[in-house]
């Protein structure tokens, strides 16, 4: 049944695009005008990179990688990964967290063990446009809301899936980590409305920020539980945390995201700077060799990518400025709601989108089951009998903290991580 179904969604996706009457078509445009691929070798892994241009009025030029299961399964499900920032490249999680081939602090690459590709199909996008080699030629390219961000990226994942069709029919998921927060929601929530002809089945978040009014409030109080702040100093920083309540209460969007990263700001220096992404460090993250190595002509003629590479770039910050203290919210209930897999993690570390408050807006998530969601015991979970974290789940709803992780939990715990989400995938109980 399965496979007949497979079959006449291939043909109809195949006859659609190449004959009668496109799938997707885009100021008159098929998809043949404004995609390309390349198939290119790194490290003796094959991929496939490319833009797709999602916009020709604003020149918004999409990048994504895509690599194809490493288990050679035709029916491997496919991953979507986004980046958080706003602006941060994708490319971050492919070579610092959860793909095939990881960069070194040398810049070399070496291969990982526990790349989410082992068993899966993984699709990076730098998203929105501007980030990574994504690019836009317009200054009024860059997207300043979901909607906008969400349009663009539906847009690149119809063309991806209208082109590629070797994996169109497969179980799809969306995943994303800290402020894809706010995009995994808004493009799951795209697809739905749509009639999920993506076959999307889930999606999974990691320390990803969805609501800002329910997840800022925690600062304080994660700090002072670990030591960081002490108790005046915890007062002073509920001072700040009830201030932007009241100005995200009040919309006041315009400097939200200042005022913000006020507060975190305030708590690394007053704890003699630690890293806000992970409280166990007293440095940031060295972005340096995976810059230096995705900025070599050699790299990027390998991904025909036409476009400078940084970790994170302002102009798409900046679009998305007014975007920051906006929840997505409703649309995390339509989806629970309506059954998709519905994973969110945490790393135990992370301080600027910690486990108290993703906590707190998932408890607070409308849905039919919230009554037993809270209610629910979280389990022990242990991976080769060690405890790697806790589970809190009912029926489609997993909250997970990750033990001895930061914020990028795949960096952390690579192991633990990839049989957190292959547990996921294939509904396998954490016990
Ligand atoms: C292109 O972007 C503009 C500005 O956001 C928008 O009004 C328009 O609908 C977009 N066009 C397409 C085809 O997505
Ligand atoms: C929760 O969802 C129900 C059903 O969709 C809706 O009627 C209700 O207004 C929602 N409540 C809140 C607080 O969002």
């Amino acid at each position: 049944m399965h496979k007949f179904f497979n079959l006449f969604l291939f043909l109809l996706i195949f006859f659609n695009v190449s004959h009668l009457h496109p799938f997707v078509v885009i100021n008159d445009l098929s998809p043949d005008e404004i995609w390309t691929k390349t198939e290119f070798v790194l490290s003796g892994h094959v991929g496939y990179s490319g833009y797709i241009n999602v916009n020709q009025t604003m020149d918004a030029n999409l990048f994504y990688i895509f690599w194809e299961s490493l288990d050679q399964n035709p029916d491997a499900p496919v991953l979507l990964w986004l980046q958080g920032g706003p602006g941060c490249s994708s490319l971050w999680g492919l070579f610092k967290e959860n793909g095939p081939l990881l960069i070194q602090s040398d810049g070399s690459l070496l291969t990982n063990p526990w790349t989410w590709n082992n068993n899966y199909a993984i699709l990076y996008i730098d998203n929105p446009v501007g980030a990574g080699f994504s690019y836009s030629t317009n200054p009024k390219g860059y997207v300043t809301s979901e909607s906008q961000m969400s349009q663009d990226l539906y847009t690149g994942l119809k063309v991806f899936f209208a082109k590629y069709t070797k994996y169109s029919a497969n179980d799809f998921y969306v995943f994303g980590e800290s402020y894809a927060g706010k995009y995994v929601p808004a493009i799951a929530y795209r697809i739905h409305e749509d009639g999920n002809k993506l076959n999307m089945k889930g999606f999974g978040i990691g320390d990803g920020l969805s609501d800002p009014s329910l997840q800022t409030n925690y600062f304080a109080d994660y700090s002072y539980s670990t030591g960081l702040l002490d108790e005046q100093e915890r007062i002073d920083i509920k001072l700040l945390e009830a201030d932007l309540l009241l100005q995200i209460e009040n919309q006041e969007w315009d400097n939200c995201l200042d005022n913000f990263e006020k507060i975190t700001n305030e708590i690394s220096e007053l704890s003699g700077g630690i890293n806000k992404y992970d409280i166990r460090l007293y440095q940031p993250y060295d972005s340096k060799p995976i810059t230096n190595f995705l900025n070599l002509q050699s790299v990027k003629d390998t991904f025909g990518a036409n476009a400078d590479w940084e970790f994170c770039a302002k102009e798409t910050r900046n679009g998305l400025k007014i975007d920051f203290c906006q929840s997505v919210k409703p649309l995390v209930d339509v989806l629970i709601q309506s059954g998709y897999q519905a994973l969110f993690y945490s790393g135990q570390f992370d301080l600027i989108v910690n486990y108290m408050g993703s906590s707190n807006f998932i408890e607070q998530i409308n849905w039919s089951g919230k009554q037993n969601w809270l209610e629910s015991d979280r389990i022990v979970w242990k991976n080769n009998d060690e405890v790697v974290g806790y589970v809190k789940n009912y029926q489609n709803l997993y909250h997970i903290l990750i033990n001895k992780a930061g914020h990028m939990s795949p960096m952390n715990q690579p192991q633990n991580t990839l049989d957190m989400v292959s547990r996921f995938i294939n509904n396998k109980p954490f016990s």
